[in-house]
Formats: C-alpha cells, sequence, structure tokens
C-alpha cells in the first residue's frame, strides 16, 4: 500500500462507564464513522453527513491533528492529507463521538505507514488525548472493557460480551458537553458511595464476563456520577428507576450522557413497550428524542481490505446501518 493510495477505516461508536464503572468500563456498539487518509499534494478534506456539519476543515481538524501525532510519533513526515470522513454517531450525546474520531485517525495514520505503533501505543495516546480510557478502549479494541489509567500508561481486559445481550439507547434531541456534565460532578465521594460502586462495578464485569444476564440489574447501579447528572438530562432519573420494570435488564446513562442505554435480551417481547416508554417520557419532560437499536460491535476499528475502484461513499452506501 502506498501513501498515496492511502487507507480506509471502520471506527465504532461506544459506551462508558454502564452505570457504576465511572471512567473504567466501556463498550464498543453497532454505530460507525468511516475514514479515509491518504498522503496529497495540498491537505483537503472531504466530510459527509448531518453528524460532521461544523467540523473543522482546515489543519485545525482533529482527525488532521491526531494524524499528525502518529507520524511525528513515529519519525515519519506527512505533511499533506487528503481526508474523507463519513460518521452516523451523534455528536456530543454520550456516544463517544470524540474517542471514535481519535481512535479512527490514530489507526489510519499508524495502518497508513505500515502500522510501526503496536495497539498498546494506540491505547495510550488515545487515553492521553481523551483522558480517561472507556471510550476509546471500547472503539480501539471492540466488545466490553474494563480499563485503567496512571496519566501515561492504560492497561485493559477485554470481554465479548454476552451473545443476546443487545441495547436500546434512546437520544434527546440536545447535545450535552462532556466538559459540562463533568463539572455537575463533586470533588469527592464517601467512602460508602465508593463502595457502592467498586461492588456493583465488580458485579458487572462479572456478569457480563460469565452471560449472568440476571444480575445486571442489581449491578447497573451508581452513586458516583449518575445522581449528580441527573438535573442535566430531564426524564432521566424517573426512566433509571421505572424501565427495569419494562423489560430493560438494566439502565445506564451513556458515557457524560445525554443519551440513556438500556441493555436488553435479544428477542424479549417488551423491547417496543419500553421504546415507547422512553420516547415518551422525554417528551413528557418536553424534548423530542429518537430511539436505536445496538448491538454491541465485536471488532473494534476495523483497516478495511476495499477495491479503490469504488469511491468512499459508494463504499458506505452499501454498510450504514441507520
Ligand atoms: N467516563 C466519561 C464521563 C465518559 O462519564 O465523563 C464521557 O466521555
Amino acid at each position: 500500500m502506498s501513501l498515496t493510495e492511502g487507507v480506509r477505516i471502520k471506527v465504532p461508536a461506544s459506551t462508558a462507564n454502564l452505570g457504576p464503572g465511572f471512567d473504567t468500563l466501556g463498550m464498543a456498539l453497532s454505530l460507525y464513522a468511516w475514514i479515509e487518509m491518504r498522503e496529497n499534494d495540498h491537505t483537503a478534506f472531504h466530510l459527509h453527513g448531518e453528524e460532521m456539519k461544523g467540523v473543522p476543515e482546515d489543519k485545525s481538524n482533529l482527525i488532521y491533528k491526531v494524524a499528525q501525532m502518529v507520524f511525528e510519533e513515529a519519525g515519519v513526515t506527512v505533511p499533506e492529507l487528503a481526508i474523507s470522513m463519513y460518521s452516523e454517531i451523534p455528536l456530543t450525546r454520550g456516544l463517544g463521538s470524540s474517542a471514535s474520531a481519535i481512535v479512527g485517525a490514530l489507526s489510519a495514520a499508524n495502518a497508513m505507514i505500515g502500522s510501526p505503533l503496536p495497539d498498546a501505543k494506540l491505547f495510550d495516546m488515545a487515553t492521553g488525548l481523551e483522558k480517561h480510557p472507556d471510550n476509546v478502549g471500547a472503539s480501539l479494541f471492540g466488545g466490553f472493557i474494563a480499563a485503567v489509567w496512571d496519566g501515561s500508561h492504560a492497561d485493559y481486559i477485554r470481554i465479548a460480551p454476552p451473545a443476546n445481550l443487545e441495547t436500546l439507547v434512546v437520544i434527546p434531541d440536545f447535545q450535552l458537553s462532556t466538559a459540562k456534565a463533568r463539572e455537575a460532578l463533586p470533588k469527592a465521594v464517601s467512602l460508602e458511595d465508593a463502595v457502592y460502586n467498586i461492588s456493583r462495578s465488580s458485579l458487572l464485569t462479572a456478569a457480563l464476563f460469565s452471560g449472568r444476564l440476571d444480575s445486571i440489574h442489581a449491578a447497573m447501579r451508581d452513586r458516583i456520577h449518575q445522581p449528580y447528572r441527573a438535573g442535566l438530562v430531564p426524564g432521566m432519573a424517573e426512566i433509571l428507576e421505572e424501565a427495569p420494570n419494562r423489560g430493560a435488564l438494566g439502565i445506564a446513562l451513556s458515557g457524560a450522557g445525554p443519551t440513556l442505554i438500556a441493555f436488553v435480551e435479544r428477542g424479549d417481547n417488551r423491547i417496543e413497550g419500553l421504546r415507547s416508554y422512553l420516547i415518551e417520557t422525554m417528551k413528557a419532560k418536553g424534548f423530542s428524542a429518537s430511539t436505536l437499536m445496538l448491538r454491541p460491535d465485536s471488532d473494534g476499528v476495523t483497516v478495511l481490505d476495499c477495491d479503490r475502484s469504488i469511491s468512499f461513499m459508494d463504499m458506505i452506501r452499501g454498510e450504514v446501518t441507520t
């Protein structure tokens, strides 16, 4: 593969925290962004789709800047890039759009120059940029991950989620920045609340590892971030209490929100009722919202082996899931 031929990658969205695992647990979801990156005689952007509106088309673009970090780390110079991107991941809604952009850019740039950087290095770089490993780890490795970050290095274990686990996400029609959702958090929590979360985060990890869907309800509860963020998402407190009575195995704020994610068992005949309940509860609070059924993604970011006679957008038209 030559630098001017370039690469195409596909990167999944993600949910973080899963309730108790604040800044630790993440899971990749079947909603995607695609990036094509190649060397060019001048830097150019081809950004497609609703979710790309307003994204900078100059060298301040995140994908461009992250790619340059990879080249610098690898000791390679590729100053001018042609970058194409299409994303179906809603921006600033708690589905890891910025993490998928970072992971996509790292992986595309690394693949373009022959993959000199190992995944562990890409994970450290991604976590350094995002500041927590949950979303980036999920987008990089796929599946469910438990990860820790010491400020310079991230460690993780990946688990394949249970085969019958699916998710129903409700995405309110407003954006909530991670910065704002983190400002709502206290600087310290009590020992009692810390124990509450450690025990549930451990139980959730064990439940997903062993396929014990029956333990998810008790495990997916949190006292260290959701109660403080509930005021930012109308209807959230009520939905977290009520959704398990309507077919959710468990429910949580997805990342920093405002999306809520319900874990459901594939084929459960209560899913349609749960979907109506989520939409109607948001509507009663004055917000419209959309829902998506998403599966856990198992692959994480993937370098596509594709036919370059097919244009980037024609390739994507055959792949989009939403
Ligand atoms: N763990 C992060 C948070 C995810 O909840 O703030 C959002 O990016």
